[in-house]
């Protein structure tokens, strides 16, 4: 019971590290969860990101004790959890459908967890006008969720959470119900919150701009396995599949199919010249909007007819078809193409990764170092 006691002594010196190993879950023939393997580290925010169905929700479960593992073991702080009972892990959960109590006010869902915990008053009330301050709901304690908008009732299930200084929270799409400029605004928050409490969190989402603005690291997920974990630089710069490269990042990668012999790409349309790469044969190359952009005449290395171009305030995104595929790059405001026009682009090939569409694995280019 060492994080129980710890926890007491303050949080200077207190770790909640929690461990994911080997960790399986299965309904009859049905693998939700393969064999993972997960390190949460103390006061980290750890994104676990990936597409419906991926194991995401499972994964949060087990962690919570709110679903028994099939195999594998979850250790927090060093101590094996599976057969201890979600009640007794000291956990805050927030989910996507906020879980409020609606026949209680504001004040009394915050301070709920306190009450099952016999927090006597005037602490109780203390506690819940400083958890309800640090999600600005300071004056809105005496009402019913109904009379609350969205985004205001996420707040109330999120200093619900953070009322008792839990060891670790864990966060199910808790801004996916919220409208686009709320969740912007909750996300900004969240990360406040997490600076200033510090708490160990895991989050899930399946929202690839709220995973890489949040997390300290990510871990992306795919059909119950983690395919990559890393920081948000990394993913977003070293993916190590075609998974990962086209589920990060906005506007999505850009995917030319063809071959490469001898150092060349070609498709029907393109003809790429000088991959630093031995290896022929059917690949994938995969590149961001920002690696290619718009070129003089006769300059570039690929070109095109003009799909679409779309104005993004900054600037903007001009879709070009090359041959049958979709490139992508940004424009600038002062040069702005229209549909139909016949454009050139310029790729830089060192921002090009190059896959294998067998298994879609990265393969490495000497150059790149990758
Ligand atoms: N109680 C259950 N019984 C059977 N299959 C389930 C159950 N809960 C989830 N699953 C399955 O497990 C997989 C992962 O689900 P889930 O963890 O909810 O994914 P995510 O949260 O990433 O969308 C899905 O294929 C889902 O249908
Ligand atoms: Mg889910």
């Amino acid at each position: 019971m060492r994080w129980w006691a710890a926890r007491n002594e303050g949080r200077a010196e207190f770790v909640v590290e929690v461990v994911l190993q080997n960790v399986e879950k299965r309904w009859g023939s049905v693998t939700a969860v393969h064999d993972l393997n997960l390190t949460v580290n103390d006061r980290e925010f750890l994104v676990l990101l990936g597409p419906s169905g991926c194991g995401k929700t499972t994964t949060m479960r087990m962690v919570a004790g709110l679903e028994p593992v099939t195999g594998g073991e979850i250790r927090i702080d060093g101590e094996r959890v599976n057969d201890r009972p979600a009640r007794d892990r000291d956990i805050a959960m927030v989910f996507q459908n906020y879980g409020l109590y609606p026949h209680f006010t504001v004040g009394e869902n915050i301070g709920y967890p306190l009450r099952l915990r016999k927090v006597p008053e005037p602490e109780r009330g203390q506690r819940i006008k400083a958890a309800a301050a640090k999600v600005h709901l300071d004056d809105y304690l005496d009402r019913r969720p109904k009379a609350l908008s969205g985004g205001q009732r996420q707040r109330v299930a999120l200093a619900r959470a953070i009322v008792r200084t839990p060891n670790l929270f864990l966060m199910d799409e808790p801004l996916s119900n919220l409208d686009a400029i709320l969740r912007v605004n909750m996300r900004a928050e969240l990360k406040h919150l997490h600076h200033e409490l510090e708490t160990t969190t895991v989050y899930v989402t399946h929202d690839q701009i709220e995973a890489m603005t949040l997390a300290t690291r990510v871990a992306v997920m795919d059909q119950g396995k983690i395919v990559q974990l890393g920081s948000p630089e990394e993913i977003y710069s070293n993916p190590q599949t075609l998974f990962v490269g086209t589920f990060i990042g906005s506007p999505p990668m850009n995917l030319l199919h063809g071959r490469l012999d001898n150092g060349v790409f070609t498709n029907s349309s393109v003809r790429l010249e000088g991959w630093p790469i031995s290896a022929s044969g059917d690949v994938v190359l995969g590149f961001r909007a920002d690696a290619v952009s718009l070129a003089e005449p006769q300059a570039g290395n690929l070109s095109g007819k003009v799909f679409a171009v779309e104005y993004t305030g900054s600037g903007l995104l001009v879709v070009v078809s090359v041959g049958n595929a979709m490139v992508t790059a940004f424009g600038d405001l002062t040069k702005r193409p229209t549909f139909d026009d016949l454009v050139d682009l310029r790729l830089d090939p060192s921002a090009v990764f190059v896959f294998d569409p067998a298994t879609g694995d990265r393969i490495p280019l000497p150059s790149k170092g990758a």
